[in-house]
Formats: C-alpha cells, sequence, structure tokens
C-alpha cells in the first residue's frame, strides 16, 4: 500500500468487508484489491457487492495457492483478475496497468511493463490442476540439470511449450535453442540436418555444412516428433547420448559437442517397439526423464485459466480491451472434451477475441459443437488403431462416454444407442472399472 501511495496514487485500506464498503461510499475508487479471506465475510460478497452497485470499478484478487477454486469463483462473481500469493509487486502492478486499461483509463505506459510482457511470455505455463502443477515443479527441477528430457503426450496439449521453458530456465539459457521436427524431412536430409556433412561427402556438397547439434551448441536441441525417426538415426542419437560426439556425413573423425536432448512425440513408442519401428535401447535411455503431459480434457481444472489467459494475451495482441467470460460460456467451455488440447481452445479464443466486438464472452460467441456440448467420443482415426476387434473399438467407445458424461448411464447409453440395462451388461462383460476413470 505505502509503494503506491509513494507513486502518488489515492490509496486506501480495510481489513473488513464492511471497512471497505464504507470507503467506497465516501470517496471514488477505481480499482479494489482484496484478499478473499476477509474480517466477518468472504471477500468473493465484496466482489458481489460492488458489482452490483454499477460502479465503473475493477476488481483484482489476492489469494494463496491452496484457494485456486475460490479465485476462479471470484472471476466468475465478476473480480477482473486474481493474483497467486507470493507475488512479486511488479506483477500487481501490470494487473493494476491492465485493470486501468479495461476501465478505459489512459495510464501511461512504463518500461517496466514491456519487461514484464516478456517475462511472462516465456514463464507462461499455466498449470493450476494439481497433475500440471506436479509437472512444473519437475520442470523446474530437471531445467537446471543437463539430462536429456522426453515429453510426451497428445498433439496441442504444450510439449513445445515444455521443451522452451526447459531451456530458458536452464542453465544454457543464453545458449541457443533449436528446434527440429523429425517428421517434416526425409531421413537422408534429416540426417544431414542434423549432424552436417563435410564437403565432397555426396554430389552436392560443396562446402562443409553444419548441423543442428554443433549449432545447437552451448544449448538445446528440440527433437519433435521423434515417433518418427528410421532406426538407423535412432543408432546415431543414441551414440550421441552415450559419447556426446558425432561424426558428420563423410567426416573422418567424430567432433564433441556440447548439447542438450529434448525430444517429444504424441506417438505411443511402446507400441512402435513392438511393430519394431522404435529401437527398445533408444527407447530406455531417453525415457529416463520423461514428463507426460496429460490431455486438457483429464485436467479440466486448467480450462478456464487458459481461456483467460489467452483472451487477455489476443485482445492485448488485437489492441482490444479486456473481456469476461459470462458463468455460462465457462461451463460449456469446461465441459466440452478438447481432442486439439490446448491448441484447439486457444485457436477458439483468438476467434472469439477477433470477432467480439462486447466486453463479454457468452455462450453465443462459442462455436456451434462447444455450445450443444456434443462433443465427439474420444475416438478419433488417428488415435484407433488399424487392425483391431470390433469388440475392442466397443470397448473403448464406452469408456470414452463414460469419461465424457461422467459415468452418467442413462446418458451414456442414449448417446452409444443403446439401452441402460445392456450398457451395464457390457460393462460387465469389458471388465471395465470405473473407478479408474
Ligand atoms: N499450459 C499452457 N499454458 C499456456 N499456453 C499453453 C499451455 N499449453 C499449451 N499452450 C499453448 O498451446 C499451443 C500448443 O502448444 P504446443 O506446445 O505447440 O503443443 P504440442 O507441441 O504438444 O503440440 C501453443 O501456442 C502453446 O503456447
Ligand atoms: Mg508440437
Amino acid at each position: 500500500m505505502d509503494y503506491f501511495k509513494m507513486k502518488g496514487d489515492f490509496v486506501k485500506g480495510s481489513t473488513s468487508v464492511k471497512g471497505a464498503l464504507d470507503l467506497l461510499k465516501k470517496d471514488r475508487f477505481d480499482i479494489v484489491i482484496t484478499d478473499l479471506k476477509l474480517e466477518e465475510s468472504s471477500g468473493i460478497e465484496l466482489i458481489k457487492i460492488v458489482k452490483s452497485s454499477k460502479k465503473n470499478i475493477e476488481i483484482i484478487v489476492v489469494t494463496g495457492m491452496s484457494s485456486i477454486d475460490i479465485a476462479i469463483e471470484a472471476v466468475r462473481a465478476g473480480a477482473f483478475q486474481y493474483l497467486m500469493k507470493p507475488f512479486k509487486l511488479e506483477e500487481l502492478e501490470l494487473f493494476i496497468e491492465k485493470a486501468y486499461e479495461k476501465l478505459g483509463l489512459e495510464k501511461e505506459v512504463s518500461s517496466l511493463r514491456e519487461k514484464l510482457i516478456d517475462k511472462y511470455n516465456f514463464n507462461n505455463i499455466i498449470a493450476v490442476s494439481s497433475v500440471m502443477e506436479s509437472i512444473f515443479q519437475k520442470i523446474k527441477q530437471i531445467a537446471p540439470t543437463d539430462a536429456s528430457v522426453l515429453i510426451t503426450g497428445e498433439s496441442g496439449v504444450g510439449k513445445e511449450l515444455i521443451a522452451r521453458a526447459i531451456h530458458y530456465n536452464s542453465l544454457r539459457r543464453d545458449g541457443p535453442l533449436m528446434p527440429i521436427n523429425c517428421s517434416a524431412l526425409p531421413d537422408t536430409l534429416l540426417e544431414s540436418e542434423l549432424f552436417g556433412f563435410k564437403k565432397g561427402a555426396f554430389t552436392d556438397a560443396s562446402a562443409d555444412k553444419k548441423g543442428k547439434f554443433e549449432m545447437a551448441e552451448g544449448g538445446t536441441l528440440f527433437l519433435d516428433e521423434i515417433g518418427e525417426l528410421s532406426l538407423f538415426t535412432q543408432v546415431k542419437l543414441l551414440r550421441f547420448l552415450e559419447t556426446k560426439e558425432i561424426m558428420p556425413i563423410g567426416g573422418t573423425h567424430v567432433i564433441k559437442v556440447d548439447t542438450r536432448l529434448v525430444f517429444a512425440t504424441n506417438t505411443d513408442l511402446k507400441t512402435a517397439i513392438e511393430q519394431k519401428k522404435f529401437r527398445e535401447d533408444f527407447y530406455y535411455r531417453i525415457k529416463v526423464v520423461n514428463l507426460h503431459i496429460p490431455p486438457l480434457r483429464e485436467r479440466r481444472e486448467d480450462i478456464f485459466p487458459l481461456a483467460n489467459h489467452f483472451m487477455i494475451e489476443y485482445c492485448r495482441k488485437y489492441g482490444k480491451a479486456l473481456m469476461n467470460f459470462s458463468s455460462e460460456a465457462i461451463e460449456k467451455l469446461e465441459n466440452y472434451n478438447w481432442l486439439g488440447n490446448v491448441r484447439e481452445l486457444k485457436n477458439i479464443i483468438e476467434n472469439i477475441v477477433i470477432f467480439n466486438s462486447s466486453e463479454s464472452i457468452t455462450c453465443s460467441h462459442l462455436p456451434e459443437n462447444i455450445k450443444t456440448g456434443n462433443a465427439a467420443p474420444d475416438i478419433t482415426r488417428s488415435t484407433l488403431p488399424h487392425s483391431v476387434e470390433l469388440k475392442e473399438i466397443e470397448k473403448m467407445a464406452i469408456i470414452a462416454n463414460l469419461i465424457e458424461y461422467k459415468k452418467n448411464h442413462t446418458k451414456v447409453a442414449k448417446v452409444l444407442g443403446i439401452s441402460r440395462p445392456t450398457l451395464l451388461k457390457k460393462i460387465k462383460l469389458y471388465e471395465i472399472n470405473e473407478e479408474e476413470l
């Protein structure tokens, strides 16, 4: 408080809801910053009263990590933003600036803010659910080590973002980060991209060319979609992991390189091993440190915080005033099954921000399939194995819908077009353990 007074802002404080309301009656305020634990009653009460007064006031909530659910409730009640304790003063300042922006009040843009936006962009991993929170803790622990890391998960869950976070939170952060998509190039090209070649190694090699390994010297090489690697390249990578040396194509001696490897894949490497497309020794070598990012539908607590985060990002990008979400819209977003994961959510929010000119995001702004909740069951062509017994497909469909409809048998039976007793029979037949879903 003293800090803001020092900056010349008009600031008053109170420890109770009643005290705050008295202050609000006496003077005109633009912004209310409140904890959720107050004397007598909760901060949520205060938010509701302030919002119902129709005054042009924005509310920022500061709260402890343990009360994230309540923080989200606060945003639903009309709070503008929440901030987790402990926070830095600059973070609060940034939110205050954003609140001013929303109020349409001019406030000079400080260079501090520019700096923060950058900082925010890189530490910008939203991790509210307990699984993501623990992944986040793991990232913090493994980033500063030089261990190679395998990141697994469906497309769009945030694998690349996490790979970047690992690099930028490591001691190599000032070194280069070299991403390479292993599925984008035919095998021979990929090999020369990775390891480089010597002049004369083949007809077109008119000069030496450095590979990504060398270019990533002192930094990190991010190998994406490694499920597509040829067995031969896997051997070469395995050799590098053992020796820290590479041999350029057409070279006569090995080169030592100081590069950290981060791998990612959305394919199931275990199955690839069974199909002899992936080497078991390579797999066991790289899976020592494995971060598995679950699909968004298995961590629904992240949906709203992510949506809110993207809303802010795009409003800033497109120069729009910040918007809030209606509680129905939040519910629809939370219930959708997001086969495209965070990427799909992000694209949808971008679209809404571009086309929406009102201050709230409501159900009417959502795409039809999200609005109707008619999410396709979690079986798509890409996840469905090619040769599989019909009863296996039936079992998968039942499991997918039990998850989708939160084990509501009546609904699942209806969606699958069978009677409820038939559904129950099949659950038993296929030995589906609903408690595990
Ligand atoms: N937890 C998260 N917090 C913020 N943004 C995220 C998060 N997870 C994913 N994203 C964003 O979603 C998009 C897709 O993520 P990406 O890392 O490309 O996924 P993947 O590599 O798994 O396909 C990116 O724009 C990324 O920044
Ligand atoms: Mg990716």
